[in-house]
């Protein structure tokens, strides 16, 4: 994972360098770093931690360089630590590169180096880089600007794995020069000024055109000219986008913290996620998806494929698209299916659900899908992000920035899109029309359920200041019910790191209820009526067990449980849109009371771009 950020121009680089690594924390926060090159010299900054940290330190004021190179780390090769933070030097100082991604043959590069007589000060892949690049500068026959740029493009033909790489030279004070592969990088034209990032929103409040880099094109950047290269060294021509976006969604408008923003945004992202797609007097339409009859009237199935809280979406659309299309449906973990052999031909449809649209297991399982020749949609909420490009057709949420690491309003914008996609393929299809006619005035009316869920939440806060010492907490569900569970636990675990489980409600008898004793915290969710008996059951089994519970439901309840959540009734398929804010708000105040960071929860970032 790992944010980068670059600038050249005519401005200190310093402030703007720290500016954009706060923007870009989400994606990492073990350490951070920047590098300037000051009257031919390179000056290097690091230290562990938050970028506040990095920030603290006294020296920093006194860079003066209008060129820097910037790194915020999610560790993965080498433990948090100053030394193990970028940028990395070689052993010259000559070259400083900051990495994001995995240098797979990092040891091999080592060898060959050390026996070179190269030295490492840390345990990171990325120092290879630095190094690397220094071999190949010194035993090359070219000479200026090219010579730099050789020597990089030489270095990332021995790279095997992922990366984006800003690279700065002291030789080349007036350049830098930047590359991706398989991890995302943004160039962002300034007048006699270029920012790089590993995101657009990062530098957006600087610039809104942009250039986005595909795989192994090298920028070689000066304050005033942009030029692009391929591996050939041949010149390539490229366009810059203009991207507007509204900056002012990136803030915390008043609230305490982002995840707060994003759950009370609900009602908002999710009528964006509508927009104009469906109405109730008239087909589904979805520009973005060109799809026609005769295709898929071929389709014999549809894998979903996605990450962490997606998946948990993916999971919800599952029975919606069986119900409303009548095709068979199977979900899986990106990391799984990359790395089997999965029974794709030309009549499966993959979807690939991604907030970011750069998580490294997504693209590289819609790279998979594309190779056996099946029909790719993505479904992303980042515009022009990696996934949106390799996708045949690609749908965006529109749920706007989501800032803290645990996702909350993308997930209900990507449910409510898959539901659309999934009216969309039924109305081609001409099926179920009157269940679909019913699913779209309850999709129309979720933006006002939504804010009812949200009206009072007090009884969830003091369940919450009850409950946030346990060890363990529970979530049962049964159907859609239980692809609820499943995401309310993972909440709970991101950002309380209280443990917790989700299981099928009926499945608890085969395990799980072994766990139960006096006091544990069972959640369930009751959405569905023609399951509530046989739900109701299952939780007097842990009640008789001794378990407090915490329902969330829309369905009348005769007994008496600990605390009961009432949600607006809905059409059962798109329930989750609803029952999951409790569990979202329950989990936000039990972070709260234990007194951590509930926008940064330790170890995760919020674009996982590696595998
Ligand atoms: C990380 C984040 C999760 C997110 C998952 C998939 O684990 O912490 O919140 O659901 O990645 O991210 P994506 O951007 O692909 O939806």
């Amino acid at each position: 994972m790992c944010g980068i950020i670059g600038y050249i121009g005519e401005n200190k680089a310093k402030p703007i360098l720290i500016n954009g690594l706060l923007r870009l924390e989400y994606r990492g926060y073990d350490s951070a770093g920047i590098a300037t090159i000051e009257k031919d010299e390179i000056k290097t900054i690091k230290n562990k931690g938050r970028v506040k940290n990095l920030n603290d330190i006294e020296e920093i004021n006194s860079l003066k360089g209008t060129i820097g190179i910037g790194h915020t780390r999610w560790a993965t090769h080498g433990k948090p630590s100053s030394i193990n933070s970028h940028p990395h030097a070689d052993n010259t100082n000559c070259f400083s590169v900051v990495h994001n991604g995995i240098i797979e043959n990092y040891s091999d590069l080592k060898e060959f180096l050390k026996s070179r007589k190269y030295k490492f000060l840390s345990e990171t892949d990325t120092e290879v880089i630095p190094n690397l690049i220094h071999f190949n500068y010194q035993n090359s026959d070219e000479t200026g600007d090219t010579k730099f740029l050789k020597a990089v493009v030489d270095t990332c033909k021995m790279l095997k794995g992922s990366y984006a790489l800003e690279v700065i030279s002291s030789a080349h004070p007036n350049n830098m020069i930047v590359v991706r592969k398989d991890s995302p990088l943004v160039i962002g034209k300034g007048l006699n000024e270029n920012y790089i990032s590993s995101d657009i929103p990062a530098i957006l409040s600087f610039t809104k055109d942009f250039y986005i880099l595909n795989d192994l094109e090298f920028a070689y950047i000066s304050r005033n000219n942009i030029e692009f290269y391929n591996e050939d060294l041949e010149k390539i021509h490229k366009d810059f986008q203009n991207i507007t976006l509204d900056t002012s969604s990136t803030e915390k408008d008043g609230y305490p913290d982002f995840m707060l923003k994003e759950i009370n945004e609900q009602s908002k992202s999710v009528r964006e996620t509508i927009g104009s797609r469906i109405s109730s007097s008239s087909k589904t339409i979805i520009s973005d998806l060109n799809i026609n009859k005769k295709f898929l009237k071929t389709i014999n199935k549809i894998y979903i494929i996605a990450c962490g809280t997606a998946m948990h979406a993916g999971l919800t659309a599952k029975p919606i698209f069986e119900s409303l299309c009548e095709i068979p449906v199977e979900v899986e973990p990106a990391s799984e299916f990359r790395y089997r052999n999965p029974i794709i031909t030309q009549n499966t449809l993959c979807l690939f659900i991604s907030q970011s649209g750069e998580t490294a297991d997504t693209i590289a399982a819609l790279k998979l899908a594309k190779s056996k020749n099946s029909k790719t949609i993505a479904i992303s909420n980042v515009v022009g992000s990696s996934i949106t490009r390799e996708a045949d057709y690609t749908v965006y949420t529109h749920a706007g920035p989501e800032i803290a690491v645990a996702s909350t309003k993308a997930y209900t914008s990507q449910i409510v899109l898959l539901a659309i996609i999934a009216i969309y393929f039924a109305e081609i299809l001409d099926k179920n029309s009157t269940k679909i006619n019913e699913l779209k005035n309850d999709i129309l009316l979720l933006p006002s359920n939504i804010e009812e869920v949200l009206k009072d939440t007090e009884k969830i806060k003091a369940f919450a200041k009850r409950i946030y010492k346990e060890k363990d907490i529970f979530f049962i569900g049964r159907g859609i019910d239980y692809t609820v569970a499943v995401e309310g636990s993972l909440k709970l675990k991101e950002i309380s790191y209280i443990h917790s489980e989700a299981y099928p409600s009926g499945e608890l008898k085969h395990g799980p209820i072994a766990l139960i004793e006096n006091d544990v915290t069972v959640v369930s969710i009751l959405t569905n009526r023609l399951l509530l008996e046989k739900s109701i059951s299952n939780i007097q089994e842990v009640v008789t067990r001794g378990a407090k519970t915490f329902i969330v439901t829309n369905q009348e309840l005769n007994d008496d449980f600990d605390e009961v959540i009432n949600i607006p009734k809905t059409n059962y398929l798109i329930s989750p849109v609803l029952s999951v804010i409790p569990l979202q708000l329950l989990a936000y105040y039990i972070s709260k009371e234990k007194g951590l960071d509930v926008d940064k929860p330790r170890n995760l970032a919020k674009s996982v771009t590696v595998e």
